[in-house]
């Protein structure tokens, strides 16, 4: 990933310098302009399922920690188990990053819809980031729980500093209405604020619905290779732009002229998922207005922003 990524760069900051001289970018400030005209923090840094880089994506220390660090916005995957209860999760399976194939051998491969919130919070969701990265591994992190979306708003709300959710509707085909739960939760939190919620997803259908159900807030259309090759970046960002107020491209696919695209069509831009400082510089170079990032820690520096804790500290002040 990390090595697509930076040949990919490479050969784009050539093309950028030709890309600039034929003046085909937008102005740089034509994407401040788009998020200061909807309140959006700019440049934007959105912690990608938390501060994943230094613990368990989307735990509560993953989110606790993007959020006492100063991330704009908490991202998160919104998925719904059995007995109708929203998590956090991204993957379609448990296997990834619990136990599941432990606890519920027969089960494993299932889809998290498969599974009910007592059967989801007896997973360890936390023990799998201590094998695969010794470096960072904490014994607090043994053990950790799946998170209900609730909870990842009330990490959110339990700051005196507001933050954000970046909030994506994962696999919307397979959780009928899901857009309504979201916005219904949102709603009894007293989270529907359109200049700290955004609403994410790949699928222009699922934006449509968020647009009916909760018109003020924010959209994102995400885009992914595939969806560029097979659609091309012109008719997405009409359909963004028809759809939101931004749109979400892939790395590899934040050519400068997409981006100035986009600008011109007033819609933000948060390339996602950027976690290299050089690669920061680069895509900031083309004009992305801020980033979903695992490594928030290292995106508040390159924006000149400094945290007001360690992150060690953080995690020693909560427990963890
Ligand atoms: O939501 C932005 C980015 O997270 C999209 O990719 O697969 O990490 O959800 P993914
Ligand atoms: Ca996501």
């Amino acid at each position: 990933m990390k090595r697509r990524l930076s040949i990919f760069l490479s050969i784009s900051l050539i093309i950028a310098a030709a890309a600039v001289m034929v003046r085909v970018s937008a102005a740089p400030s034509a994407g401040k302009a788009a998020a200061e005209r909807l309140g959006i923090v700019y440049p934007t840094v959105i912690a990608h399922r938390g501060a994943s880089y230094l613990a368990p994506e989307a735990t509560a220390p993953a989110y606790i920690l993007a959020r006492d660090l100063g991330a704009d916005f908490l991202e998160t995957d919104v998925q719904r188990t059995s007995d109708g209860v929203l998590i956090a999760y991204h993957d379609e399976t448990f296997e990834r990053t619990t136990d599941v194939a432990v606890r519920f051998p027969a089960r494993a491969k299932n889809p998290v819809a498969d599974f009910s919130l007592a059967e989801v919070k007896s997973l360890d969701a936390g023990s799998w980031f201590n094998a695969r990265n010794p470096e960072r591994a904490r014994a607090s992190y043994r053990g950790l729980q799946i998170l209900t979306f609730e909870e990842v708003i009330a990490i959110a709300s339990a700051s005196r500093r507001p933050v954000g959710l970046y909030i994506e509707s994962k696999s919307p085909e397979l959780y009928p209405g899901i857009e309504y739960d979201i916005v219904k939760v949102l709603a009894a939190r007293g989270r529907l604020d359109a200049r700290r919620t955004i609403f994410q997803s790949f699928s222009g259908e699922s934006l449509g619905v968020f647009a009916k159900a909760a018109p003020a807030i924010p959209r994102v259309y995400l885009i992914d290779e595939k969806m560029e090759k097979e659609t091309g970046w012109k008719n997405l960002v009409r359909a963004a732009a028809g759809s939101g107020a931004g749109i979400g491209p892939v790395g590899y696919v934040a050519y400068p002229w997409n981006l100035g695209a986009a600008h011109r069509a007033g819609l933000i831009v948060h390339v996602y998922t950027v976690d290299a400082p050089w690669q920061f510089s680069a895509l900031n170079f083309f004009g992305s207005d801020g980033f979903f990032t695992n490594r928030c820690d290292l995106l508040m520096e390159y924006y000149g922003r400094r945290p007001g804790m360690a992150p060690g500290d953080i995690l020693e002040k909560f427990k963890y």
